[in-house]
């Protein structure tokens, strides 16, 4: 993956989601396209921004869980991104990774999701760079 610097769309999809941040818990966050975690020049990726403004929202007060959910089909970027989601820690938050397709594990959350007793509200990403190869 190579990008100079990380996608507006991705900046946007941080600052969206902290909004739903501000009203309820806990919180599901699924990063369809979830990348290496990082990019060539080191800026955080989407798993890791999505990281960080889930502590920070925690920290703030506002939900007290968030569960962060990536999938990432590339063999290689997902070991990259396993190694860097291991790093992160927090009491508030819990990010773990999948690999395979957006839409089967889309489908298999989905699914799991329909068990809880009561629905928690979730924000989805599917791939910044477009719709046109989503499956
Ligand atoms: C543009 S990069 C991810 C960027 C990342 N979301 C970010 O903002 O830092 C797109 C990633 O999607 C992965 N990918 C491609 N097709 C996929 C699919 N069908 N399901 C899941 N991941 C896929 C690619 O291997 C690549 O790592």
């Amino acid at each position: 993956m190579r990008a100079p610097s990380t996608p507006s769309s991705t900046r946007t999809s941080a600052l969206g989601w902290q909004s739903l941040a501000r009203h309820f818990s806990p919180l599901l966050l699924f990063d369809g396209f979830a990348g290496r975690g990082h990019y060539e020049g080191g800026e955080d990726g989407s798993p890791i921004l999505f990281f960080k403004r889930s502590a920070e929202a925690v920290e703030a007060g506002r939900p007290a869980q968030v569960f962060i959910r990536c999938v990432e089909l590339n063999p290689h970027n997902f070991a990259d991104l396993q190694r860097v989601i291991s790093e992160l820690r927090h009491p508030g938050v819990s990010i773990d990774a999948r690999r395979g397709t957006f839409s089967e594990h889309a489908l298999e959350s989905a699914t799991r999701l329909r068990g809880w007793t009561t629905v928690p509200p979730a924000f989805w990403t599917a791939d910044p760079y477009g719709f046109r190869v989503c499956r």
